[in-house]
């Protein structure tokens, strides 16, 4: 028991012993994909712990995971089948269902469903992280009926994420970008109660820019998210904006400006000087916690500064923790997600886990049938 949540060891306690008994995995297998072609199996290899650890205990694992968003429709292009042939290789033997998402009555929730995922099976782990803030069928309904448990990866990632909100070392830098400030006010308020400082790249840096009464040229911003980050911008704490930024001027050329972006102007990166100030306030932390590009990294004219965060981020010696999505993307793509001392595999999950605390799959498992 873990927070109260049954480990795998509590499972095979309950069934005594696993061999030959049929155990139900929820993993997160929501991997990229260009055409056929798994561009990351992170997500899967990430599942072959709680994996082996069931099959060298003799358990039948059949895994389940939803794959896109299908909208409760069999779609072609969200088949399985290109995970399925990646896990054939890695874990030979082990069972995967079609995509979850094909059926309307998973995202439903609906109890019809989870009683048919479950027949003929004897025991449920959770270790889709990654999906484990979705009240989703195949996530919340399972240990109603089964003796459950979670998955090794759904448990690191809640020790990892809780013991940044419960006793981080300090100082505690969040580095936080992306494009959009609405998708994480409510983690940027759960944070500044818990960090020392807080620094904000990303598109979403515009939207407090304008807050602040700079100009911001056509660069993205949610005009309607001004006042909330007016409201943070005085709390009082530590936040870091950006003293330069590199876009694209009117007539399309690469610029740099200072603080403000000119009419016309395109902000789409953190300048030289931001990355090299906050790669100051990352060095000088014991706990660091990023999410999200510094600018658009996908374009190389643009990455500069996501790539001086990303090797400041892992050659610090502070407890480093990287959000999924694409700042883990991005670590990879400049070969330094060995460096770091936790990737989540869970980008809404880890940013709602650090909001709130909890997640409706680690509720239902807490509340399952074979937790006292
Ligand atoms: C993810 O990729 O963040 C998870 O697999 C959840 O997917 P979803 O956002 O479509 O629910
Ligand atoms: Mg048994």
């Amino acid at each position: 028991m873990e927070g109260g949540i049954p480990t795998l060891e509590d499972l095979e306690q309950q069934l005594d012993g696993l061999a030959g008994e049929r155990i139900l995995v929820r993993t997160d297998f929501n991997v990229p994909l260009d055409g056929e072609t798994i561009t990351d199996d992170f997500r899967i290899r990430a599942a072959l712990p709680t994996i082996n650890w069931l099959t060298d205990r003799g358990a039948q694992v059949v895994t389940a995971s939803h794959l896109g968003r299908p909208k409760g429709k069999p779609t072609p292009e969200f088949s399985m089948e290109p995970v399925r042939r990646r896990l054939a290789e890695l874990a030979p033997g082990v069972e995967l269902r079609e995509n979850l998402r094909f059926d309307p009555a998973e995202e439903a929730n609906d109890d019809a469903f989870v009683k048919q995922l479950i027949e003929g099976i004897d025991g449920y782990v959770n270790d889709a992280f990654g999906a484990s803030h979705r009240a989703h069928a195949s996530i919340v309904g399972p240990p109603r009926y089964l003796p459950s448990a979670m998955g090794r990866l759904l448990q690191r990632e809640v020790e990892v994420l809780q013991s940044l909100r419960d006793n981080p070392k300090r100082p505690f830098v969040a580095v936080l970008g992306g494009a959009k400030v609405s998708d994480k006010l409510g983690v940027i308020e759960a944070l500044l109660d818990t960090v020392d400082a807080l620094v904000i790249g990303g598109a979403m840096c515009f939207t407090f820019f304008a807050a602040d009464g700079r100009s911001i040229g056509d660069s993205l911003f949610e005009p309607d998210q001004t006042d909330t980050c007016k409201r943070l911008l005085a709390s009082g704490k530590e936040i870091h904006l950006p003293s330069d930024i590199v876009g694209l001027d009117a007539a399309g050329n690469v610029a740099t400006w200072g603080a403000r972006v000119p009419d016309g102007g395109k902000g789409l990166d953190i300048g030289p000087g931001s990355a090299a100030e906050f790669a100051d306030v990352i060095t000088e932390a014991r706990t660091v916690f990023w999410n999200g590009p510094m600018g658009k990294f996908e374009d190389e004219r643009f990455a500069a500064g996501t790539r001086t965060i990303a090797e400041a981020v892992a050659a610090t010696k502070a407890f480093t923790v990287v959000g999924g999505g694409d700042s883990a993307a991005a670590l990879a793509e400049f070969g330094l997600d060995d460096d770091v001392d936790h990737v989540s595999t869970g980008g809404g999950a880890s940013l709602e886990l650090l909001e709130l605390g909890d997640l409706p799959g680690l509720a239902a498992l807490r509340q399952g049938r074979n937790t006292p």
